[in-house]
Formats: C-alpha cells, structure tokens, sequence
C-alpha cells in the first residue's frame, strides 16, 4: 500500500507582495481608463495562479473558454472594477486571438504576435490620440537593442522607431558603429505617441512595460543601449540623472545595459555627439566590433 503522500507548498511572500502591488497598479490604470478588462495575454505565471488563487473555478473556466475561443475572434479576461465593489476576478475568460494564441504564448511568444497586441492595444489615454502604434523594427536575434523614449509625429505617421531628423541622426550613429540597422533591434519604452512629445506619464510606461519586456525576452540582446533619460531611468528604476547613469554599463535583468544621449538631445547639443560616440565605443568594444569598422 502505498504511504501517505504530503503535499508541501512553500509562499514566497516578497514575490506575491511584488505581484499584488502589480495587479493593483494595473487595476487602478483600467479603472482610470474606463476599460472593464485586461488581455489574458499580458497576465505573467505568476499573476496567473494568483488569479487563480483569487477565485477557486477560474482555471477550469479559462480551459473551457478557450476552446470556445477557437471560433470567436477577440476575448478578454473581465475583471470587476465596479468603484466599491473591489477587485474581484469573475472567470468569464476567454484569451485574445483564441487557442492558437495562447498556445504560442505558452510556447514562445514571437515579435510578430507583440505587434499584433500593441497594434490592438486600447489600456492607455495614447490609443485615443494615436495614428498608428510603434512597436519596434530590427533583427529578431539582434545582438544588440536600442531601447528610446516614445514614438514623435514622424514615427507616429510611419508605424516605424526613429524615422524624424533624430531618426537621421541616429541612423548614422548605427553606421557609425560598423552596423546597419536591419542588424539590430529598435523599440521605445512607449509604443505610441504622447500628444504634443510630452514626457511619457507613469501610467501609460506602466502599461506598455509588459510589451517591451516580451520582446526582451524574445530577442534576447547581448546587450541594450538605452536612450535618454526616459529610458535609462525607466529600464534601471532610478531617478538618477542621465550624466551619472551614461558612461558605463548597467544590468537590465541580467543583460549588460549602457545608456547614452538620446539622438533628439543631440540635435540641441551638438557637443554632446563626442560622449555619445564614447558611449557608443564602449559598447563596440564589448561586442567586438573595433575590428570590423
Ligand atoms: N524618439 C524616440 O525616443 N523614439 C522614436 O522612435 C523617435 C523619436
């Protein structure tokens, strides 16, 4: 006969404090915003089991529904967000795009598929005021990534990272360094354009952070240039000027991070370009391009 089987489950307490600080957040923003749901898509493992957690029948209706899925188009996952009524999880779910999705997210999730989400993406004030939405342009398996602010008019018009007169300059930055610019990957902290290139707000970096992680994860980079202040202060967490932040790498979850002027800022101060291009060499070195300009 076959002994007593005990089951030990151990609580990590900081990571699940992390977590519910993390879907509190978010329910605020989609109260702020008016929006009734969050896309099942954006929930990470570990907000999933506590969604889980939150209401005993959830998983098996999330099962049951995304079949169902299969032969709707859109769903979503409802939230409660009733002023006084909580935060309650109802189980009503069913996963944008439909199984198919969900498996590949489960599988892998691929540049294409974080595109198609941003481009559908409504959890934020810019959706309202966007033309097209950025999500970023480059090599899948780049090496390395350019991480900028937010999308101007000019990029805003094209759907396309960096194609204004700081695109320009930037572009020659890229070749500067020996590299095109299909060699590398280029997304902004913000997928879209706040109106009049007004400083992201903490919300809407809030919601669009998800989408530039995915694609993180998926490219992979050797390493990650961030820049402006906006950027660096919000891949590092700090509120450190960029003078102390630019000159020498960082860690962004265990990739190797350098943050230089932003192209725009160089525009203005054209005197900057001589650190900026140290920066860029520091970098060069580290990924053995000296040799190859
Ligand atoms: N500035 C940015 O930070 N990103 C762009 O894509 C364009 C201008």
């Amino acid at each position: 006969m076959a002994g007593k089987q005990i089951l030990k489950m151990t609580i990590n307490y900081h990571k699940y404090l992390a977590l519910l600080s993390e879907l509190r957040l978010r329910i605020e923003s989609l109260k702020l915003y008016g929006q009734p749901y969050v896309s099942a898509t954006e929930i990470n493992n570990p907000l999933k089991e506590l969604i889980c957690l939150a209401g005993e029948d959830v998983e098996e209706e999330i099962i049951s529904k995304q079949l169902e899925a299969e032969n709707q188009s859109s769903s979503k996952l409802l939230l409660d967000n009733e002023p006084q009524s909580g935060t309650e999880l109802t189980s009503n779910h069913k996963p944008p795009g439909g199984l198919k999705e969900t498996l590949n997210q489960l599988n892998g999730d691929s540049l294409d598929q974080i595109g198609r989400e941003v481009a559908k993406c409504r959890k934020c004030g810019l959706a309202k005021t966007r033309t097209n939405t950025v999500p970023g342009a480059g090599l899948s398996s780049a090496k390395l990534m350019f991480i900028g602010e937010a999308p101007g008019a000019d990029e805003d018009k094209q759907g396309e990272p960096f194609v204004g007169r700081a695109g320009k300059l930037f572009t020659n930055m890229i070749e500067a360094m020996g590299l095109q610019r299909n060699e590398v990957y280029i997304a902004n902290i913000l997928k879209c354009r706040p109106p009049k290139n007004r400083d992201p707000e903490a919300v809407e970096v809030e919601m669009c952070k998800p989408f530039l992680k995915r694609q993180i994860t998926e490219i992979k980079p050797r390493i990650i240039c961030a820049l402006g202040r906006v950027s660096a202060q919000t891949l590092l967490k700090t509120k450190s000027p960029l003078s102390t932040l630019r000159g020498n790498f960082h860690k962004y979850e265990g990739t190797d991070l350098l943050a230089t002027f932003h192209p725009a800022y160089l525009l203005r101060n054209p005197a900057a370009k001589k650190d900026a291009w140290n920066d860029l060499q520091i970098i060069m070195e580290k990924m053995g391009l000296t040799d190859k300009r």
